[in-house]
């Protein structure tokens, strides 16, 4: 069978294609041969989808814009390899937690490179970004103010500061991902803003670079982008194993995995694809529920979707899982959360391992 590039749907990775034995192939590597060699569920991460997307942002605004910076939003995916790649691709990064901080920093980024997001910024955790000197501490609240006040003043530190302003614009999207609108937890409202910047000068001493941001655009404007989803969604899918295929008055085709390894669609009812890997092009016949292996009726991944003759033990792909799966993943119903496995060239390398049963009991005491 001679290999394609053309059938697939702009949400696989880059380069997928099927390959001539008729299979899915993401970064070259042939998906059955994954799932084989690293077992499911699996992410499975195209590594230069990650650095085209990256270099795609950076480009873009360097063409428009003279001083420019794109942060990679590590909620979305926040593990070394992907840190490492990024950065790499020259990306600076969005940390919102000291754990994610933690991450970044062992991934070898830069602490000046580093923005410290968060609603709820511990005392701890702004400790934690003077004392590694984190590039920007993201402003959230008043009473962000007088702990980073009182943390610097201790420290002996000054700390360059951004503020969050949520501008009033509800996003069209699910509620529980809508960020910028007046009522909510995040940042700084717009008839806040005037005073959160009066207070910077006031409170700390420290450049105001969130006033940059409110001047009209002019060249002089520094412009920071700060994807999450466009960088690392599409350049990763997930691997399952088929156990189960029960018809009802719906055909429930039931995985190894589930909301313990996408939460998304329980959170945000977000929508999936899906295929089965050793017959990507064959006539998807049969309207299905890809549900999950969790104990609750919630725990499906895709409402519908057309598959081919689903049978157990059949491999099936779903992309656009590089974005808040690893990132929420969980142990529910004890289920060890899966590798990561970078594919380039052919090549796969695992970046995260599987974890295991001993894991799951690693903190009881
Ligand atoms: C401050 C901030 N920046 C960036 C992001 C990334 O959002 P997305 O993954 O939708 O690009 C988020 C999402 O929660 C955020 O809160």
């Amino acid at each position: 069978m001679p290999a394609t590039t053309t059938t697939f749907s702009h949400v696989y990775p880059q380069g997928t294609r099927v390959n001539e034995r008729g299979r899915l192939e993401i970064g070259g590597c042939d998906a059955i041969e994954l799932a084989r060699e690293f077992g499911t569920p699996a992410y499975v991460v195209a590594e230069d989808d990650l650095r085209a997307r990256a270099r795609a942002f950076v480009e873009t605004l360097a063409a428009r814009h003279a001083d420019y910076d794109v942060l990679f939003a590590s909620k979305a995916f926040p593990c070394t390899a992907v840190y490492r790649v990024l950065a790499e691709e020259g990306l600076s990064c969005d940390v919102a937690s000291g754990g994610e901080l933690a991450l970044a920093l062992k991934a070898g980024l830069h602490p000046r490179r580093l923005y410290l997001h968060g609603n709820a910024k511990s005392e701890t955790e702004l400790r934690q970004a003077l004392d590694t000197g984190v590039g920007h501490i993201v402003l959230d609240s008043f009473d962000d103010f007088e702990r980073l006040e009182r943390a610097c003043a201790e420290l002996d530190r000054r700390q360059e500061v951004l503020i969050r302003v949520t501008p009033d614009v509800a996003g069209d999207t699910h509620q529980a991902m809508s960020t910028g609108q007046a009522d909510s937890k995040f940042g700084f409202t717009m008839d806040q803003a005037p005073t959160a910047i009066e207070e910077i000068s006031e409170y700390i001493d420290a450049v105001v670079s969130a006033a940059h941001e409110l001047l009209p655009r002019g060249p002089e404007t520094r412009l920071l982008l700060e994807p999450g989803r466009a960088l690392v969604a599409n350049s990763t899918v997930t691997l399952y194993t088929v156990e189960t295929v029960k018809r009802n008055v719906s055909t429930w085709v039931a995985v190894d995995g589930g909301m313990s390894d996408n939460l998304r669609p329980m959170l945000y009812g977000s929508v999936y694809e899906g295929l089965i890997a050793d017959r990507p092009l064959a006539a998807a016949n049969e309207r299905c529920r890809l549900a999950g292996k969790h104990c609750e009726s919630g725990d499906v991944i895709i409402r519908d979707v057309a598959l081919a003759d689903p049978t157990p033990g059949d491999i099936v792909v779903t992309p656009v899982t590089g974005a808040y799966g690893h990132a929420l993943a969980n142990n529910y119903n004890g289920v060890p959360r899966p590798p990561v496995i970078f594919c380039r060239d052919g090549s796969a390398r695992v970046v995260v391992r599987r974890e295991t049963l001993d894991d799951l009991a690693g903190r009881d005491l």
